[in-house]
């Protein structure tokens, strides 16, 4: 039998998701995939460790609706946000990836058109084929900033991704207010770098029904491998999600790591605080060299513009001769920029003494 005759038929032109290369062995320094370079603070930790003690947690099933971390999420982690109305509520998903799988499901019949902005986070365009969406690619402004054609669009989803990956920068309350009111259909905000910066557009759920923003715990607390993200949206919305999601999408020791981190937030905030002068200060070093520009972050990463891509490649594969790892994106328009992760004070100190010597024979 032809095994691949029976697959669903426009896998055929379906481009999966490429994840980043994880090498073996010792003494790489991994700054390619936007991790948080800081392990969860000890309480959380212990927090975990102790979940794990009890005999029932692993034999018992998850609670399907993580009642319990979603109140956590909206007495106390968003309580200072000014954030939402009695018509919001919060959906968990299994990482925020599945959140967008979620809303997936939830909003596009095959053939219905998704909004996507280039360049942006990759996932997009995979889940868009995936659910066969027509895909209305957006190409932002040389400043990477949002085009006045965005307010014409029609379609079902608007997806935007503030701060955007790979570039790094938040786009404006204004803008996704004034999308969300000209869109015909769901406007759905990724903040899964949002704690890195000082702006959010939560507050814009109480102005519109058709907003949906999702964050992640994988960044801002160091929760990546457990996988929690959630999404702030209308009720009536989340009810829909909550309706087509897999029974048991979370587990139950990542429920409770997530109620730990949002119980010690603000240690955790203190520790973010130290990225964010790394991004500062790594800035701040990297933009005294001729042919390179920073691009200005609010994420945990920063973008850096070679003036050629030639030399861009150089610098690529010498870091990575050197066991350093940034991420390059061999996509037009993107083959002179490398985006470069935040890691921790010695990290950085690594990357820039290695990135001095070779600058010291390109630049
Ligand atoms: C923009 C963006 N959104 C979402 C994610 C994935 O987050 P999660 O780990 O919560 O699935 C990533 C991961 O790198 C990302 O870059």
């Amino acid at each position: 039998m032809e095994i691949e005759k029976l697959f669903r038929e426009h896998l055929q032109n379906y481009n999966a998701y490429e994840t980043e290369e994880n090498p073996e062995g010792e003494g790489w320094i991994k700054l390619n995939v936007n991790e948080n370079p800081y392990p969860p603070i000890q309480e959380i930790l212990d927090d975990i460790a102790s979940s794990l003690k009890s005999k029932e947690i692993l034999r018992k099933y998850p609670d399907p609706f993580a009642l319990e971390l979603r109140k956590a999420i909206l007495n106390q982690l968003l309580r200072d946000k000014d954030t939402l109305t009695n018509r919001n509520t919060v959906f968990i998903g299994n990482g925020s990836d599945e959140v967008l799988d979620v809303i997936f499901k939830v909003f596009i019949n095959p053939g219905e058109e998704v909004i996507i902005f280039y360049p942006s986070f990759s996932l997009y365009k995979v889940l868009a084929n995936l659910y066969d969406a027509k895909i209305n690619e957006i190409k932002l402004k040389d400043d990477f900033s949002i085009p006045e054609s965005i307010y014409d669009q029609k379609g079902k989803l608007l997806l935007i991704n503030s701060p955007n990956d790979p570039n790094g920068k938040s786009f404006d309350n204004d803008t996704i207010l004034k999308i969300c009111y000209n869109f015909p259909g769901i406007v759905v905000v990724d903040e899964a770098y949002a704690d890195f910066s000082d702006n959010t557009c939560l507050p814009l759920l109480k102005d519109v029904n058709n907003l949906i923003v999702y964050r992640s715990f994988s960044k801002t607390f160091s929760l990546a491998s457990l996988r929690i993200g959630y999404a702030l949206a209308d009720a009536i919305i989340v009810k829909e999600m909550n309706r087509v999601k897999l029974p048991y999408n979370t587990n139950n020791i990542a429920q409770l790591a997530a109620i730990s981190c949002i119980k010690h937030r603000n240690k955790v905030y203190e520790q973010n605080k130290k990225i964010i002068n790394e991004r500062k200060r790594l800035s701040e070093k990297l933009s005294i060299y001729n042919g390179i520009s920073v691009l200005p972050s609010d994420a945990n990463f920063i973008f850096i513009k070679f003036d050629d891509k030639s030399t861009t490649l150089k610098f690529l594969w010498d870091l990575k001769d050197l066991k350093i790892l940034v991420r390059h994106f061999s996509k037009p328009g993107l083959y002179n920029y490398i985006r470069i992760t935040i890691g921790t004070k010695e990290e950085n100190d690594k990357f820039l003494e290695v990135f001095n010597s070779i600058a010291e024979k390109y630049l």
